[in-house]
């Protein structure tokens, strides 16, 4: 049960600004092995800025992020990678000189430390598990939105990760495909992995996740049950206007 288990991810008290913007003040988080959590909130809430605290692209001001029993908070992104955690980016950002193949290729080399054949057999792995196996030798600069989508996936999962962090995996794509990026995410959590997911398709993220966050104002404004959280009137409030309409058909 991922109840049970120890947490694969934890952030204490994190804390980001730009400049004299505060994005975010004391945010706190668990992530268990198995779980999906789903994150939410209006555009500028700093969910974005959040992974990228959380994988170490992004230096914060205060806080800490332990993978497992391990504090990472001083490690580099590409150290955090090494040990389990991958993201995927908001804007797709692929090499575009490089096939798909090669592009998870890199991603298994360097990220996954697997050399030689462990290294292509884990990104053939990943390119199928995100359902590119018949683009798998296209220029990644090539591909439409959804292979974009894709290849963000399946350079994450080429580097073998316990913790995935999803930015908006699913916008802009139809309804089916967004179907297809559901069903891979409820495979990864059937074989243990711990996913954050962030998104505004509402109804993708309720069929799938175990919990919810809401962030908004700079704090998390609400997290629990994705019924709890999308009932509290506070979180209807922040949404008006944005996703007011995905928020009723969901609830
Ligand atoms: N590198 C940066 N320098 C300065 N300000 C930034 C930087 N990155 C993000 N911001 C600002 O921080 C705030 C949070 O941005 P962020 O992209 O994290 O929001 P978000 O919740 O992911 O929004 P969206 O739902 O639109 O993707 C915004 O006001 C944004 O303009
Ligand atoms: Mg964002």
């Amino acid at each position: 049960m991922a109840a049970q288990t120890s947490p694969a991810l934890t952030a204490h008290g994190l804390s980001k600004h730009f400049a004299s913007l505060v994005v975010f003040e004391d945010v706190s988080l668990q992530l268990r092995a198995g779980e999906v959590l789903g994150v939410v909130g209006p555009n500028g809430a700093g969910k974005s800025t959040l992974l990228s605290v959380l994988t170490g692209t992004v230096r914060r001001d205060s806080g800490r992020v332990l993978l497992g029993s391990e504090d990472v908070s001083g490690h580099s992104a590409p150290d955090r990678c090494r040990h389990g955690l991958a993201r995927t980016y908001q804007v797709p950002r692929p090499f575009h000189g490089m096939s798909v193949f090669e592009n998870a290729l890199v991603a298994a080399r360097f990220g996954g430390r697997r050399r030689g054949s462990a290294g292509e057999q884990l990104a053939w792995q990943a390119v199928v598990r995100a359902g590119l196996e018949q683009q798998s030798e296209r220029r990644a600069g090539e591909l439409g939105l959804l292979d974009r989508k894709r290849l963000e996936l399946a350079k994450a999962l080429a580097t073998d990760p316990s913790v995935l962090l999803l930015d908006e995996i699913a916008g802009g794509l139809t309804d089916p495909e967004v179907e297809q990026v559901v069903g891979i995410v409820r495979g990864l959590r059937d074989d243990g992995v711990a996913v954050l997911w962030i998104e505004h398709i509402v109804h993708a993220l309720t069929s799938v996740v175990d919990r919810l966050l809401c962030l908004a104002g700079g704090r998390v404004l609400r997290e629990g049950s994705p019924e709890a959280v999308l009932q509290d009137a506070a979180v209807r409030r922040v949404y008006l206007g944005s996703t007011a309409d995905a928020l009723e058909s969901a609830a």
